[in-house]
């Protein structure tokens, strides 16, 4: 598997994708994925930021613009599409290829901001991946909301889905 040939991407991106896709290919071999499942996670791999070099004008645009021109080119998984289409901010829509592709986008070993947190969290992924997922939101969201960025609804409803799984926290009013 590799790069659709109507990507546009640096060196330097082509090479996060091919750790993105690299670290999946870890996961779904610890995790025991069937091959047809670890195939989706390699396609959204390589799906995700095929057009994020493209000039869309906007940083947001790059992952629907990917699902949609992968879904004209004969992608047909809903599950892959969803997955490239918001990979940027979540979705409570998500299978498991859009929760795996947020995880290892974030968790690829060539990201400058705290290496060793984030290779500790890669880790346990294949045990407690719940947990690292809503750990994960939990890092991105709060770039989000230290940026100034406006919260989208898909976020929201993401971590909100998230926090009220049977294994997640409760918040106790006083
Ligand atoms: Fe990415």
């Amino acid at each position: 598997m590799s790069l659709p040939d109507w990507a546009q991407v640096t060196p330097a991106r082509r090479a996060h994708i091919e750790r993105v896709a690299a670290l999946l290919g870890e996961w779904a071999e610890a995790m025991r994925e069937s091959r047809t499942e670890r195939d989706r996670w390699l396609r959204a791999a390589w799906l995700h930021d095929a057009l994020r070099d493209a000039p869309l004008g906007d940083l947001m645009a790059h992952g629907p613009a990917a699902a949609e021109r992968a879904a004209r080119e004969g992608e047909r998984d809903r599950g892959v599409l969803d997955a490239v289409r918001y990979h940027t901010v979540g979705s409570p829509d998500w299978d498991n290829v859009g929760q795996m592709l947020y995880l290892a986008d974030f968790l690829e070993p060539g990201r400058d901001v705290d290496p060793d947190g984030r290779r500790a969290l890669a880790a346990r992924v294949p045990a407690e991946r719940d947990a690292v997922l809503r750990e994960v939101a939990r890092r991105r969201i709060d770039w989000v909301l230290r940026s100034g960025w406006r919260l989208l609804p898909e976020t929201v409803a993401f971590w909100n889905q998230l926090v009220g799984r049977p294994d997640g926290p409760t918040v106790r009013r006083p």
